[in-house]
């Protein structure tokens, strides 16, 4: 190469040109621009202006000039091209290929979802249609309508989720809440239309309980109720034994005992021979060999006039459970806050694999 003039354009271009191999990726299009730009690049701002330059400039300049533009594509194409190869170099570098390929989840049912399925698959088998109702209930369908007296302790505001604002006035159903149970949709089915009735009714119920081992805030519970002419506490004991024994199996022992609800009268509360121990006694049934599962009674009369049903023709019965108590039961879940958490380990075991 010819021995460039040393014009001071020439040198200040010929600094930059030496740098271009030290550029990173963004810096690089930038000095592309800067240099070769068609509009506002230096270099080819210099050439277009040679025209205008006196014949000794056109001659120390044009000939550097021109060798510089070549020396700039060629160094800028370099440098783009060592720029790519490390890039190239350093993806492969963070692939292992012996490293196993990623496993698909497979969902599967939660238990609580499978026990409520199949409890109701059981009643529907024996002519128990679904019926649903609204978690937001108000206090007349909630305790009233159900025959809890006015000044009932459930309704205290410790027990009870309350909806409304401070201080605002209730509407004629009383105060907006989160239902404590599932049996305001007993009122709600009785009051849409004439006996019979034969529903269960699954769905959540809240209550203002604290997070431990055997209470959560929002639970499932699964409502039954049937009215006909007369039906008697034979139905309902034989409808629950049946239930047990397809539920838990044939050997179930089960037992009825004397208990109260302010909507069925006379009340009881059902237990099964204890599912871990199988009746002889563990830390599981605490030692009594019996789980219980369930309340349940004939249907109080008034609650069936609160819903313009006649008793002296009408006669029912009606039950509550809670399939998550019943999951815990069933399968020895040891705290009920594991079935609130999303831990593989449990669910994993239950769904379609693990029935
Ligand atoms: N509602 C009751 C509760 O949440 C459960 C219950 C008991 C429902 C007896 C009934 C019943 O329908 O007859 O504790």
């Amino acid at each position: 190469m010819t021995q460039m003039p040393d014009h001071p354009v020439l040198v200040t271009l010929r600094e930059r040109l030496a740098r271009i191999a030290e550029l990173d990726a963004p810096a690089l299009a930038a000095e592309e621009i800067a240099i070769l730009g068609r509009k506002q690049g230096e270099l080819t701002h210099l050439l277009r202006d040679l025209a205008t330059r006196s014949l000794e400039e056109k001659r120390t300049l044009g000939a550097g000039l021109n060798a510089l533009k070549l020396a700039f594509e060629a160094a800028i194409a370099a440098r783009r091209g060592s720029l790519a190869d490390a890039v190239r170099c350093e993806e492969s570098r963070d692939v292992d290929l012996t490293m196993p390929g990623r496993q698909g989840w497979v969902g599967t049912r939660h238990p609580v979802t499978l026990v409520v399925e199949e409890i109701v698959e059981i009643f529907h088998g024996l002519g128990f249609a679904v019926a649903v109702g609204p978690e937001v209930e108000n206090e007349e369908r909630n305790f009233l309508a159900l025959n809890f007296p006015p000044d009932h302790p459930a309704m205290d505001m410790h027990d009870t989720l309350y909806l409304d604002a401070q201080g605002s006035t209730p509407g004629a159903g009383g105060r907006v809440l989160l239902r404590t149970h599932t049996s305001p949709v007993q009122i709600r089915v009785m009051r849409a239309g004439p006996p019979p009735y034969r529903v269960v009714i699954p769905g959540l119920a809240y209550r203002n309980d604290p997070f431990d081992a055997s209470h959560a805030p929002a639970f499932t519970q699964i409502e039954g109720l049937a009215v006909d002419e007369g039906v008697s506490f034979v139905d309902l004991k034989a409808t629950l034994r049946h239930f047990a024994e397809r539920f838990f199996g044939s050997r179930v022992k089960v037992r009825f005992r004397p208990s109260f609800f302010p909507f069925t009268e006379p009340s009881a509360e059902m237990d099964v021979s204890c599912q871990i121990c199988g009746g002889t006694a563990c830390p599981a049934c605490k030692g009594t060999g019996w789980m219980e599962i369930l309340g349940c009674g004939m249907v109080h009369e008034n609650v069936l006039r609160n819903c313009d049903v006649d008793p002296e023709r009408w006669t029912g019965w009606a039950f509550g459970m809670g399939p998550h108590r019943i999951t815990m039961l069933r399968y020895g879940v040891p705290d009920i806050r594991l079935l609130y958490g999303g831990d593989m380990r449990l669910l994993g075991q239950f769904g379609e694999l693990g029935r």
